[in-house]
């Protein structure tokens, strides 16, 4: 059976305050739709944990700079239902823009240092984009749990501690990067590639368990694991537009010289007018 499609706020805000009272658990993934496996895979995270299963689907328009991709954004909510419904879920949230950015909205929601590298510098006002919305659904689906995927890991890094400062009553699931048998993550801009950049795109994957090697075989040095992945790229991607690659520590997402404890190695790399990302989280 299709979920339900609630496309107003008051009446998705009055819904789960009737599932509180009732005393359901309700779980919420956010979405931008177009969904994929690794959307499913996140749903199926929380389906055992949850009562009720809510995914929103909300092309949040303040989250892109003027230049990127909002216009085209791959849409089709009918898809997305049938998707939806094969976990299955509840409910689809799907308001309009207006619905979430009524005249005369001012209110934003800023984290600080750790937007401050990896794509922050590339994406001015992007995670502002992101906390702002995530922090509105919470208000309005009212979740006890929200999942995100590891793929975007800046942004679940991000909004786990927005949650954490701002004593929001919400546990934060991190589901692990959904990957196509070629090992590309998956993304809904995937769908941009045009046939012989799909096939370049796993240069980032590649480079990924390259790192991993070195550091399994106990390279240390931030620099050199870099210079390696770098070198991988620019030789299996025709003419790769390398924003960064970073090693960063998990907690602060400051870049590291040396790898130790908790980290994550990091890359946005933009492939003909595709912009890919891809991490990996290691503990040494
Ligand atoms: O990851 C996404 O799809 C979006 O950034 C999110 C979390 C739904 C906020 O718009």
């Amino acid at each position: 059976m299709l979920p339900t499609l609630i496309q107003s706020v008051a009446e998705m805000q009055a819904q789960s305050s009737t599932w509180r009272a009732q005393g359901q658990r309700i779980g919420l993934v956010p979405t931008m739709g177009y969904l994929h496996e690794g959307h499913l895979s996140l749903m199926r995270l929380l389906r055992p944990r949850c009562d009720t299963l809510v995914a929103s689907i909300f092309v949040n328009p303040i989250q892109f700079g003027p230049h990127e991709d909002l216009a085209r954004y791959p849409r089709d909510l009918q898809r997305d239902m049938e998707l939806c419904a094969q976990v299955p879920c509840e409910v689809v949230f799907h308001p309009s823009a207006e619905e979430i950015y009524p005249e005369n909205f001012r209110t934003h929601v800023e984290v600080s240092e750790l937007t401050e590298n990896l794509c922050g510098p590339f994406r001015p006002g992007h995670f502002r984009g992101v906390t702002t919305v995530v922090g509105i659904l919470f208000n309005i689906v009212q979740p006890h749990l929200a999942a995100f995927g590891q793929k975007d890991a800046q942004q679940a890094l991000v909004l786990e501690r927005m949650v954490r400062d701002l004593r929001m009553p919400i546990e934060i699931v991190i589901g692990p990067t959904r990957r196509e048998p070629d090992g590309l993550a998956m993304s809904s801009r995937n769908v941009y590639l045009q046939p012989e950049e799909r096939k370049q795109a796993t240069a980032l994957y590649h480079a990924l368990l390259l790192a991993e090697k070195m550091i399994n075989s106990g390279e240390r040095r931030a620099e050199k694991v870099v210079a390696a992945m770098t070198e991988l790229i620019t030789h299996e991607v025709t003419t790769p537009v390398i924003e960064y690659i970073s090693v960063v520590d998990r907690q602060r997402l400051h870049p590291l010289e040396s790898l130790r404890g908790q980290f994550v190695i990091a890359l946005a790399v933009r492939i003909g007018k595709t912009r890919l990302i891809d991490n990996m989280f290691f503990e040494v």
